[in-house]
């Protein structure tokens, strides 16, 4: 049985069977931009609802937010965005191909240790002294090294000018801190308490690719963490559990797809006192699937010193006012689809040589919990009526009459669908129909009026 593929082989099959199609593929597409279809859509909602129950609904300190994606500018001065969220640039001056001068580096000398906080003058040396041809053209002429921020640029009203100059946001985060205080008061929380919150960010990449794995336009669920100080070390240490848990329990990922891996004190972002990443094996190999930081109380002294409000908690026991720490757990929501994807999916052998293609979701997964197939156009009537109860009771099923009952598996089998209910010429007489289970094949007779009470199990 497979169950590694490459990139191509996964963004064919998503194509083919309704989840994921490039975007604006009749212009003939924009790069590294992809719409989710009938099906996509429905595993990302499947997805994001299993995180907002795992890590808000079902938490007795936690609740959600719907912060806006344009903020005031000065979020992103007060957040190091402005200042620090940037590539190093370098262009060749032979062929004007631009590069990451980090990544030339890498690819070339994976050895050289260097790290998004290595300066420009360092990178630039690296690279004359170890005359590290352009990819494109093979010359070694090139420009200094810029800066290139990664946030971006809109503007508001009709005006296009520096004063209207806003950014979309690059991550859901600051929103929660922005809204701290607003939260903490109306809701009367005491620290220790989190905020999660899903929704879009955006990030101009230099370097997007690899499928959904990095794009420009992606979905993140963060939550942030308000600890007293020294509490911090300890929550992380408990969602470092909670990830796993989520991952291997609700998720049912392969724990030979997933490690850990703790940042040098070097590689940290701008915020982060500590980061560990969670990384799942790609097709294209260890990458980062959700990072969870340690942010100290940075963002919200910042926040406070820039905008003049108190963002600070007043200790009930001590009367004592203090910043809280955050823990930061923050996932792409299109990273989590790919890595269950890649999991779920396989070819397998079945009878006569022949193979099938399986989606392997756990049931919560499922886009379809179950599919309804008359055995015949004639029974139309009767296989109607149990897809409407399905329907009704709010079970994402479908309705399928076309082809033979062993392509219509076969096609609810690829897509992952768990139970198939066949209904043919005997349902009409014994009120029962058979149901097959998507992974062990086996059949079994069961009565309609059971049917909700079985799905329930
Ligand atoms: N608030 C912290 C933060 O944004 P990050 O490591 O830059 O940290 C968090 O991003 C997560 O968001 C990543 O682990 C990844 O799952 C997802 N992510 C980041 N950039 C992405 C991109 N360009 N495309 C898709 N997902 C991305």
């Amino acid at each position: 049985m497979s169950t590694k593929f490459d990139q191509t082989t996964i963004v064919n099959y998503l194509k083919n069977y309704g989840f994921v199609f490039a975007s604006s593929e009749i212009y003939g597409g924009l790069a590294n931009a992809w719409d989710y279809g009938p099906l996509g859509v429905a595993l990302k909602n499947n997805i994001k609802n299993l995180w907002w129950n795992y890590f808000i609904t079902s938490q007795p300190n936690m609740v959600g937010l719907d912060s806006s994606i344009i903020l005031n500018p000065a979020v992103w001065k007060a957040s190091g965005h402005l200042a620090n969220f940037s590539d190093p640039l370098i262009d060749c001056k032979a062929c004007h191909q631009r590069f990451r001068a980090d990544k030339l580096i890498e690819e070339k000398y994976p050895d050289i240790k260097i790290n998004e906080n290595t300066d420009k003058a360092e990178l630039l040396k690296i690279i004359k002294d170890k005359k590290i041809v352009c990819p494109n053209c093979g010359k070694a002429d090139w420009t200094d090294i810029r800066s290139f921020n990664l946030m971006f640029k809109t503007s508001q009203s009709v005006i296009e000018d520096k004063a209207n100059e806003l950014y979309l946001r690059p991550e859901t985060a600051q929103g929660i801190f922005i809204n701290f205080a607003n939260i903490q008061r109306a809701l009367r929380l005491k620290v220790p308490f989190g905020v999660g919150q899903i929704g879009k960010a955006f990030r101009n990449e230099i370097t997007p690719g690899n499928f959904i794995f990095r794009t420009r336009e992606f979905e993140q669920m963060e939550i942030e963490f308000f600890n007293y100080p020294k509490d911090a070390p300890a929550k992380f240490e408990q969602y470092i559990k909670d990830i796993e848990g989520f991952l291997f329990n609700v998720l049912k990922l392969k724990k030979e797809n997933i490690r850990m891996s703790e940042h040098d004190k070097a590689d940290l972002s701008h915020y982060s006192a500590r980061t560990v990443d969670f990384q799942y094996n790609f097709p294209h190999g260890w990458a980062e699937l959700w990072g969870l930081a340690n942010r100290t109380d940075f963002d919200l002294s910042n926040h406070q010193k820039l905008s003049g409000s108190t963002l600070g908690y007043l200790d009930p026991e001590t009367n004592e006012r203090f910043i809280p720490y955050v823990v930061e757990p923050s996932v792409g929501v299109e990273r989590l689809f790919y890595a269950i994807i890649c999991d779920a999916y396989r070819v397998e052998p079945i009878k006569d040589g022949e193979t099938r293609e399986v989606l392997g979701l756990p049931y919560a997964l499922c886009p379809y919990k179950v599919a309804v197939l008359p055995l015949s156009n004639k029974l139309n009537d009767g296989a109607k009526k149990v897809f409407d109860m399905l329907i009704a009771a709010g079970i994402p099923s479908v309705y399928d009459v076309t082809g033979s009952i062993g392509k219509r598996y076969r096609r609810q089998d690829a897509i992952g669908t768990y139970y198939c209910i066949t209904y043919d010429f005997d349902s009409q007489k014994d009120e029962c129909v058979t149901v097959r289970n998507r992974d062990t094949m086996k059949q079994e007779r069961i009565k309609i009026s059971e049917i909700l009470k079985f799905l329930g199990k």
